[in-house]
């Protein structure tokens, strides 16, 4: 992908070729993937609604595409989002992180092995060293099998477990969805078994 970031200005015809990279940016990104991708507003109200959230709650939607989750979020929090068809890479955000709230992307690039890989460990591991409170995550059955006894164990030693888990329906996406809630405190039913049979 062409980043705008990456060009000097050195006159006017430079100038010129920026803003058409940007424009090409935007429409490589934003395509019918892109909004199929969306999800629909009505459920992010309903899933809001299983979040723990308090007043003062610094909320983050990092991959916040056309904001059906963020537009959501209770007044009484601060809230905030990255976007990168915006411009803002979910890795550029460095503010204090309460609560990590999104349908996150099924896959990123991976700049070291030039390929885009599964994304949801990534992405959980990633806000499990940055969040505070809590993260919630929409995915379907194949991110949530991405959850391996090991990545459990390794949550569980940075004291994060899975407080809930929501079933709901996207028929039009591969059917059933999950709803994962991840506090700092232990949790009382979803267990893991060591050892490999
Ligand atoms: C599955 S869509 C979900 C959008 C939104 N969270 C929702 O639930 O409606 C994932 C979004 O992540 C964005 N995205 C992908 N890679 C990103 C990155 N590196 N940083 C920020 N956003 C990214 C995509 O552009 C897309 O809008």
């Amino acid at each position: 992908m062409t980043s705008a970031r990456e060009i000097v200005i050195v006159d006017e015809e430079e100038f010129e070729r920026e803003i058409i990279i940007v424009e090409e940016e935007e429409e490589f990104l934003k395509d019918k993937t892109y909004y199929f991708h969306q999800t629909p507003e009505e459920l992010c109200i309903e899933l809001i609604k299983l979040v723990p959230l308090v007043e003062g709650d610094r909320v983050l939607e990092p991959f916040s595409g056309e904001g059906n989750f963020y537009r959501n979020f209770p007044d009484f929090v601060k809230k905030d989002w990255t976007e990168i068809a915006q411009g803002r890479d979910y890795t550029s955000y460095d503010k204090e992180i309460d609560w990590v709230i999104t349908n996150c992307p099924f896959r990123l690039e991976n700049n070291t092995l030039k390929k885009r890989e599964n994304a949801f460990w990534k992405i959980l591991n990633y806000y499990s060293d940055r969040a505070k409170k809590g993260m919630a995550y929409l995915v379907n059955d194949k991110c949530f099998g991405t959850l391996t006894v090991r990545r459990l164990r390794e949550l569980n030693k940075k004291e994060w477990y899975i407080q809930s888990i929501s079933c709901c329906s996207i028929k039009k996406w591969r059917g059933r969805y999950f709803w994962i809630i991840f506090e700092k405190k232990p949790c009382t039913f979803y267990k893991y078994i060591d050892g490999n049979f």
